[in-house]
């Protein structure tokens, strides 16, 4: 079993269970912040309840850390035994592999950079603060690492745009890595990835530009 894990195609595995749960985080993340549109009060009080059951969060948070360590663990090895797979005299030549594959990691780095900002003004700001504060106004400011300020608000779309390119990517190679026939992938299963790659990246742009061009306001 452990052996499993860790061969490549175990790997694989680890990388599209842990990507799938990451991204439907994401979905419950973009709910969390559409609320922004339905005015301060509604936003507050799902902060305020949020932190209400800090316990439960606390405990979703920590799954949440381990299952993003799980991706990029599993991901840097691979890309790590690919090259060695290429290097070697068994080569499988990584040439032969989609442009978008071999930036992979590269993009995946970049999310992660980005992560640590976004981790350090909004998830850090929101843990100083008391159940009672008004958490809508700091969505708004206009200060470096918040929305309401236009450099900030073009690097987040940026990443945003990147984490498309990614999840596009991540979801189309896993469905041809296990050997999904193409006339699901060409049916049912390009319409859940469009979700993911598209529907949910979009959302989060709408709330950046709802910010940025005083909607939510
Ligand atoms: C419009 C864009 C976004 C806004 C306004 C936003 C807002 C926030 C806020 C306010 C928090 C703190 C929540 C709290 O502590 O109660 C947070 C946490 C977090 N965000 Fe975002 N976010 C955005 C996009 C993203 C994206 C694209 C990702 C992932 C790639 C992401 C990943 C996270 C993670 C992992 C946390 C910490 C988990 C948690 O405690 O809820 N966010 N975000």
């Amino acid at each position: 079993m452990f052996r499993f894990l860790f061969s490549s195609i175990g790997q694989k595995i680890q990388i599209a269970f842990s990507g799938f749960a990451l991204s439907v985080f994401l979905l419950f993340h973009l709910f969390n912040n559409l609320v922004l549109f339905t005015g301060q009060e509604n936003f507050n009080s799902m902060v305020s309840f949020l932190k209400s059951v800090h316990l439960l969060v606390r405990i979703l948070e920590f799954g949440l850390v381990g299952i993003i360590l799980l991706h990029i663990v599993n991901a840097i090895y691979s890309t790590i035994r690919n090259k060695r797979a290429n290097n070697g005299k068994y080569a499988v030549s990584a040439d032969t592999a989609p442009r978008s594959s071999k930036t992979m990691i590269w993009s995946g780095l970049i999310i992660l950079f980005f992560f640590v900002i976004h981790l350090r003004y909004y998830w850090y700001t929101f843990q100083l603060l008391d159940k009672d504060a008004n958490f809508y106004d700091y969505m708004l400011l206009d200060k470096f690492g918040f929305l309401g300020h236009t450099p900030t608000a073009v690097i987040y779309i940026a990443a945003i745009l990147l984490i498309s390119t990614h999840l596009k990517h991540g979801f189309l190679s896993i469905f041809k890595t296990f050997g999904v026939p193409l006339k699901y992938r060409e049916g049912i299963l390009k319409y859940v990835a469009l979700l993911f790659w598209a529907i949910i990246p979009a959302g989060f742009i709408i709330v950046i530009l709802g910010i940025q061009f005083g909607i939510i306001n």
